[in-house]
């Protein structure tokens, strides 16, 4: 498969995979995400490549989301069919093989952020936004970001990020254990292979296994996954989401 959204790049036994839209903030479309298990299963099938780093491309965006202007005109059925497209690509990344480090170089906003949630590691540039915004467009977030956010910080915190849609910057998304450093925008990439390089010196089968052993921990979540993508198909229905959607393409706040 060839690229149009992303890059891909292998260098010191790093596959750093690049979202390439940068004039639409990296917004995950449907063929990004195509492109992105592919190239995903390429660096899990090159024996050259010991782990990954996910970035965005730009100064600004790691990745605004899914790509809103695809929702429109959307069935419930449809929408049931892109929730569980997305689930499918973050479920291969928890679940690969090798280490993944989401670089956040800006906003990771809504799939942005479920994107980096189901990479194993976040490093975060001081720059960096973090939020579910997905109920200020009637909606939930559905590509997993109901089932790890609170895995990760608590339902509490979760509950908080989730109903308010508000954002968080990098310091606030520190302290509540969603990143795991903060670093200069310009050392990003950098600290994010030197993060890597401590695992490549360990044994490639037990970091394997190590992946498995913890995501066991989540597998009595599976049911939780198969309610979001359902709940979430739902709002497509909904008078709320219908205004949040017109509200998003005609740049003003939704009158909900
Ligand atoms: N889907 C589709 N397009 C998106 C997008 C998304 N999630 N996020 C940003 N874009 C597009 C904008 O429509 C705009 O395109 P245009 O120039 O063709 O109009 C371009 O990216 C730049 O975004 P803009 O909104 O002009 O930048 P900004 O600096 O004013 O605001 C954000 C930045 C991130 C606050 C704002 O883009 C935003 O709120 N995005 C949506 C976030 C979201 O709700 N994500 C969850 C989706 S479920």
């Amino acid at each position: 498969m060839s690229y149009q959204n992303i890059t891909l790049e292998i260098k010191n036994k790093t596959a750093q995979i690049t979202i390439n839209r940068e004039g639409k903030l990296n917004a995950l479309n449907r063929d990004t995400i195509a492109e992105l298990k592919d190239a995903v299963s390429r660096a899990e099938a090159d024996g050259s490549v010991r782990g990954l780093i996910l970035t965005g491309a730009g100064e600004k965006a790691f990745v605004a989301g899914a790509d809103i202007k695809e929702f429109l005109g959307k069935s419930k059925e449809e929408a049931e069919a892109m929730s569980r497209s997305g689930h499918e690509l973050m479920n291969k990344i928890a679940n690969l093989s090798k280490p993944v480090v989401a670089a956040i170089n800006g906003f990771a906003l809504g799939g942005g952020l479920e994107l980096a949630l189901a990479c194993h590691f976040r490093v975060a540039s001081s720059t960096a936004k973090m939020g579910l915004p997905e109920v200020s467009l009637g909606l939930i977030p559905g590509y997993g970001g109901t089932q790890r956010l609170p895995e990760l910080i608590g339902k509490g915190r979760a509950l908080e990020l989730i109903l308010t849609g508000e954002m968080v910057d990098a310091k606030a998304a520190y302290g509540w254990g969603l990143v795991s450093s903060i670093v200069d925008p310009d050392l990003l990439i950098d600290q994010s292979q030197k993060l890597l390089e401590r695992i490549y010196s360990r044994s490639a089968s037990a970091v394997s296994a190590a992946i498995v052993a913890v995501n066991g921990s989540s597998q009595g979540k599976v049911e939780g996954y198969g309610l979001e993508i359902r709940t979430f198909a739902e709002c497509f229905v909904s008078e709320d989401f219908s205004e949040g959607l017109s509200a998003f393409t005609e740049k003003r706040k939704p009158r909900f």
